[in-house]
């Protein structure tokens, strides 16, 4: 691995996806700066060894702070993410802001205060979702929409940072087994009138691989896009779906 002695800032690291990834980048010998609005989930044994900052990136003073403590960060991963589900005729222009604020404004805002600054050879990993690519679940409209505007920030940025040898790329999972997976599958029960397990099985039955993913398998993902191994890599959207989608 590459990534000896380099620095790393991770989003949504109390948990799931961000959780696995700081775990990771930490064994291959980074400096992770693990950041969450979840306190305690910070303090767990999980992210020992790690610097740790709870702030609420929804705020621009959540965000200055992640900006002060990253300095010149060769990682970014922006992993934090809101989840609401209602039926789509419901939500409402408070639930955009709210869900924006975590999914599209943040990660727009550390993808140019942090990739401005960061040295040549640095690499961005911003985290949408296969919802971005097939807005299916009509629960989770307000998210899909935010997680499609994730894409079109990684293309913008790839572009702009490119000539200083910084890259960025997404990832586009698709079921992995982590708390927000869980909260999903039991409000989609509740709004559908319909059991949790069905729910499940009706989900898994779009997958053709037929297995949900642990969120080891995203962490991988986003080490090797991190990586020189990636180095000829930017401006992509990577699936991670178990085959659901192919585009
Ligand atoms: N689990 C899946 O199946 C799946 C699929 C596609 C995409 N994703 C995306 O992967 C990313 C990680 O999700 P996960 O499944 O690990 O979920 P998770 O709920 O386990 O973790 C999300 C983390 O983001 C943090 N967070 C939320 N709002 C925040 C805020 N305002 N400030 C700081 N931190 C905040 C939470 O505290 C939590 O620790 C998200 O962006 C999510 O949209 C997940």
């Amino acid at each position: 691995m590459t990534k000896s002695q380099k620095t790393a800032v991770v989003t949504g690291a109390a948990s799931g996806i961000g959780r696995a990834t700081a775990q990771r980048l930490h064994r291959d010998g980074a400096d992770v700066l693990a950041v969450d609005l979840n306190e305690a989930g910070l303090a767990s044994d999980d992210l020992a060894g790690m610097r740790t900052l709870a702030v609420d990136l929804s705020t621009e003073a959540g965000r200055d702070a992640v900006v002060e403590a990253a300095g010149a960060a060769d990682m970014l991963v922006n992993a934090a993410g809101l989840i609401r589900l209602k039926p789509i005729l419901d939500f409402t222009v408070q639930d955009i802001r709210d869900i924006y604020a975590v999914n599209v404004e943040a990660v727009w805002d550390l993808c140019s205060r942090i990739g401005r600054v960061m040295p040549s050879g640095g690499a961005i990993v911003n985290v949408s979702s296969v919802s971005a690519k097939l807005p299916s679940t009509q629960e989770t409209a307000v998210y899909a929409s935010s997680k499609t505007a994730v894409l079109s920030i990684t293309k913008s940025f790839a572009y702009a940072f490119a000539p200083r040898g910084v890259r960025v790329n997404a990832v586009c999972p698709g079921i992995m087994d982590t708390p927000m997976q869980d909260l999903v599958i039991a409000k989609l029960a509740e709004i559908r009138g319909v059991t949790p397990e069905h729910i499940a099985d009706v989900r898994m039955a779009t997958v053709p691989l037929g297995r949900g993913a642990h969120p080891d398998e995203c962490a991988g993902l986003i080490a090797f896009l991190l990586s020189d191994e990636a180095a000829y890599m930017t401006g992509q959207a990577i699936n991670q779906t178990g085959g659901m989608v192919n585009w």
